[in-house]
């Protein structure tokens, strides 16, 4: 019988996604930028409750999209300090079995040939955990931080699409059986087996052997989470696994129709299984969870969500009146997250306050607050309805709101038969699969 998948989203600084988590007096993750215990309790508490994986987003630079923007980042540890996710993956995965670990790196920076070697070197090292989040970067900082010119959002998907061509030949050019170690013969790789990979893109090229071989579950897992036009057509082609943001049910629903129709378009039978990102708030009574929502909400100042918004769309949204409609600005940036962001509210456009108060708590999310019993019917009613295939869980405070779920809310739903109670598999692959 299907069942519901779950991936818990992090992001390696002081907070995930919402603003000021840090400064909560029940939360630690600050305390987890220099402390490996931190992460290592993260997935012991995530496995316990069957996750599929552990999803971290990240993007390189600090958001300088605001006049006074890196300051207000700073001061505010919005997602600031910002380390590097891949240095987690070891410290987590030695203690655990079966979970999953995506990390987001992009194609802007680093070369598809580095790429292949550091997500190989850790799916090997994991037994086949690792998923990568394909991103093309739409925030302008990590390109200036990098000393590259950012292309056009759509030209940026057209390079990536020569980056993952790359990334598939090296892939398919040393399969696992051709390590044969073989001490009689003094024979380790059978060199016959392994290919040398020659391409001359417009954008990129790669003349090399690839240096990892494949790991238990082939080639690592793809997310992708372009949600224009263009970012779609991106991810139906290349990805196993969307991670999307809509706001809305309804906007869910048709999320997932669009994936399945440009999937069609483009023939393709198995299309990519579609997590839409939610953000729980759980409560002993519905009142009590309310309560506890506009606690954390009235602790965020405005700043911080202007930032984030800003920083998503690429424009100083501090120039506008926060008072009136968001408007459908022409982007270079995230085209899927401002469409999502502009649907949030039915029948109107957010005005900029509304919208920069939603990114500043949830990043834009679809919000659940109530009981474990509610939520849990909640998401029920979510994925029946939407099509979709799982959620990505994104904290409000960590790790309480983590162990929250695990504890109150995976139960209900194993109870009711809606998540597994023991894993399938030990790759990220095979679980999220079955
Ligand atoms: C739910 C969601 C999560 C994303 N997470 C990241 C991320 O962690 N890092 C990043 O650089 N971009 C992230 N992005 C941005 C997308 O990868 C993409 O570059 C951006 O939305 C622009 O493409 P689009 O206009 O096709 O949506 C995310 C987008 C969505 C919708």
């Amino acid at each position: 019988m299907p069942h519901i998948h779950f991936n818990q989203i992090l992001v390696f600084s002081p907070i995930t996604h919402m603003q000021m988590a840090w400064a909560q007096p029940d939360d630690e993750q600050a305390q987890g930028l220099t402390s490996p215990a931190y992460w290592q309790k993260l997935a012991k508490i995530i496995e316990s409750a069957c996750f599929d994986g552990v999803f971290f987003a990240d993007t390189m630079s600090v958001p300088d999209d605001l006049a006074d923007g890196a300051r207000v980042a700073m001061q505010l540890g919005a997602q600031y300090p910002r380390q590097d996710p891949f240095a987690l993956i070891p410290i987590m995965a030695a203690v655990t079995r079966y979970l999953g670990f995506g990390v987001t790196l992009s194609t802007a920076g680093t070369p598809p040939f580095l790429a292949v070697r550091r997500l190989g070197t850790l799916d090997n090292l994991t037994g086949g955990r690792v998923a990568w989040n394909v991103v093309t970067s739409h925030v302008g900082g990590d390109f200036r931080a990098l000393g590259l010119t950012q292309l056009g959002h759509d030209e940026r998907y057209d390079q990536a699409d020569e980056y993952m061509e790359i990334c598939y030949r090296l892939w398919d050019a040393f399969p696992r059986d051709a390590i044969v170690a073989d001490r009689g013969k003094k024979i380790f790789v059978d060199a016959d087996r392994v290919n040398k990979v020659e391409y001359e893109g417009k954008y990129l090229k790669c003349h090399a052997y690839p240096v990892t071989m494949c790991s238990p579950q082939g080639r690592p897992l793809i997310f992708q989470a372009g949600q224009s036009g263009r970012g779609m057509h991106f991810a139906t082609t290349h990805a196993d696994a969307i991670y999307a943001l809509q706001p809305r049910i309804e906007s869910m629903a048709r999320f997932v129709k669009n994936i399945r129709a440009a999937s069609h378009d483009i023939g393709k039978t198995n299309e990519p299984k579609v997590f839409f990102g939610i953000q729980p708030v759980i409560g002993g009574t519905e009142a009590e969870a309310l309560q506890r929502r506009q606690e954390l909400a009235d602790a965020i100042p405005i700043e911080a969500g202007l930032n984030r918004l800003s920083g998503m769309i690429g424009i100083d949204l501090g120039k506008y009146d926060l008072d009136l409609p968001l408007e459908n600005i022409e982007t270079n940036a995230s085209r899927g997250l401002l469409a999502a962001t502009l649907d949030s509210i039915e029948g109107r456009a957010p005005t900029v306050r509304e919208a920069a108060l939603h990114w500043g708590m949830s990043y834009g999310m679809a919000q659940m607050v109530g009981t474990p019993e509610q939520i849990a019917t909640k998401i029920e009613n979510y994925w029946r309805e939407s099509g979709c295939y799982g959620f990505n869980i994104s904290p409000t405070v960590s790790p309480t709101s983590i162990i929250d779920f695990a504890e109150q809310v995976v139960p209900i739903l194993q109870k009711r038969g809606l998540m597994r109670t023991e894993y399938a598999d030990t790759t990220f692959r095979g679980n999220l699969s079955q």
